[in-house]
């Protein structure tokens, strides 16, 4: 019997302005697709932008539904678009800010496990890191230096 640790290291930034400028300019763009997320039933919104290696900027929101299962997160609806729009572009990097309607979100806000599995696979499709920024409204902003860091032990193709 053996134990095995797992360490993360993630990079805490105490605002946007702190981030590298393309960063900064990112996370805008993933707040004005925070702006138009469809949230009715959780009064929780999530903007995610993506840059990819061909310079396109992606964003993505929640898109809620009356049948709650059917509604999907802004990091998929984000990904997913760029997987089908642009299959050949790797994903260089992903901005994502959430907040609720019922009082100011200030800690940073991590992307769901479901959305971490749909970033991973990605991240392995493409063989190269992505970094992943995320906040709430405002206050501090945690990068990851790739999704693999959020998703220890990730299940991928190699198993299949
Ligand atoms: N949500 C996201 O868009 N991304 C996440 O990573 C976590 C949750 C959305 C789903 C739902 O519309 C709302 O936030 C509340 O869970």
């Amino acid at each position: 019997m053996k134990e095995l640790k797992i360490e993360t290291t993630l990079i805490v930034f105490d605002n946007v302005d702190e981030l590298p400028e393309d960063v900064t300019k990112l996370m805008a763009v993933a707040m004005e697709a925070r702006a138009k997320a469809y949230a009715p039933y959780s009064n929780f919104s999530v903007g995610a932008a993506l840059l990819l290696d061909n310079g396109e900027v992606i964003l993505g929101n929640n898109q809620e539904n009356a049948s709650y299962p059917s509604g999907l997160c802004a990091e998929r609806t984000a990904i997913y678009y760029a997987g089908a729009n642009f299959p050949d572009a790797k994903v260089l990097k992903m901005a994502i800010t959430a907040g609720s309607r019922m009082q100011p979100t200030i800690t940073p806000i991590p992307p769901c496990g479901a959305c971490r599995q749909a970033i991973a696979e990605y991240e392995v499709k493409q063989d190269c890191p992505i970094e992943i920024y995320f906040m709430g409204e405002t206050g501090k902003v945690v990068k990851s230096n790739s999704l693999a860091d959020l998703l220890p032990l990730g299940f991928d193709k190699s198993f299949l």
